[in-house]
């Protein structure tokens, strides 16, 4: 596979206003249960799907309760996930890793329905991006390699940062893994050329063309928390940097692509997509959440959940 996977398809090669690159693309913002929404939206309909959901929010209630809901009726893109590549082997290991105690029981009960959902939602050059912390990172993995299949399995990335307290007991963990997996590994969008470049560690050891111009990121990504103080801090307790979602989407996604984040939170994936002249669909169940968006993205819609359009 080169480098620059595939080239644009006519599916989701949109312009955005004529102005490319540089116009800002669309924000729609739907403030209701993820679930909900985006069951609404169109098979294969955005390039680029990134989650960060939220990890032991407490939630176990709703999360339980959501689990014994009877099964709804099952879509096309269940049937390819679910028989197409290994239901048999998903279905045992996630058997063995109940083991592990309930709350991953109850975590991956949570995700993984709409897993399957981001899944469908997939464009067939799309790329998932999931965001994850160290303690569920290693179940997810291997969750999802039998869930969607391993080879379609693209990256772990390590976003490795330096802030905050260090315990003394043990090596203090300062990294977040984001796990990527493509659709279809032969059509996937990836383009390196689009992402920023990053200084050399030692410029000395190339030449001053290669220094001036910087390094590819590799897949251990140093990048400094969101500032406590300054233009990209909007208080949202969670909140990423816009530097890593920069990447995510230069890499995987063209202006004029759609791109999704139904664990929105601050906005942050939106901000950054709109500015890059992609059309961002965001969702998310908090009212403070929608409230900061909507102040973030002053040209964003916001759409109460129930009335979401499918699109
Ligand atoms: C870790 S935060 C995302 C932070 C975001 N990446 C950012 O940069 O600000 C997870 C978000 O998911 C939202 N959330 C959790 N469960 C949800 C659900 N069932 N439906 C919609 N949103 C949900 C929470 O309200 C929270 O804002």
């Amino acid at each position: 596979m080169s480098e620059k996977a595939g080239p644009a398809s006519a599916a989701s090669g949109r312009s955005v206003g004529g102005g490319g690159a540089e116009a800002s693309g669309s924000v729609d913002i739907h403030h209701g249960d993820n679930l909900d929404v985006i069951r609404g939206f169109a098979d294969g309909s955005f390039t680029l799907v990134y989650l960060d959901p939220p990890f032991n929010t407490g939630r176990t209630q709703e999360r339980a309760l959501e689990t014994a809901r009877p099964p709804r009726e099952e879509r096309p893109g269940d049937v390819v996930v679910r028989r197409g590549f290994h239901g048999r082997e998903y279905e045992r290991l996630k058997g063995d890793l109940r083991a592990y105690g309930d709350r991953f029981d109850d975590y991956w009960g949570f995700l993984e329905p709409r897993l399957l959902e981001a899944w469908r939602l997939l464009a067939d050059d799309g790329t998932l991006y999931l965001h994850l912390d160290y303690r569920e990172a290693h179940y997810a993995k291997v969750l999802l390699d039998a869930l969607v299949g391993r080879e379609r399995f693209l990256n772990e990335l390590i976003w490795a940062y330096d802030y905050g307290a260090k315990t003394r007991r043990r090596w203090p963990t300062k990294h977040d893994t984001i796990l990527v997996y493509v659709k279809d590994p032969e059509r996937y969008w990836f383009d390196s050329e689009a992402v920023d470049r990053e200084p050399y560690m030692a410029p000395g050891l190339v030449t001053p063309e290669k220094a001036a111009r910087g390094k590819l990121p590799t897949d251990v990504w140093w990048h400094t928390i969101v500032p406590t103080t300054g233009r990209e801090k909007t208080g949202y307790p969670t909140q990423k940097p816009e530097g890593i979602l920069r990447r995510i989407v230069q890499a995987s996604s063209r202006p004029g692509d759609r791109v999704l984040d139904f664990f929105a939170g601050s906005g942050t994936t939106g901000a950054v997509a709109s500015a890059l002249g992609r059309h961002a669909v965001l969702v998310d169940d908090n009212p403070e959440a929608i409230a900061v968006m909507s102040e973030r993205m002053p040209h964003a819609t916001v759409i109460a959940s129930g009335t979401a359009q499918a699109s």
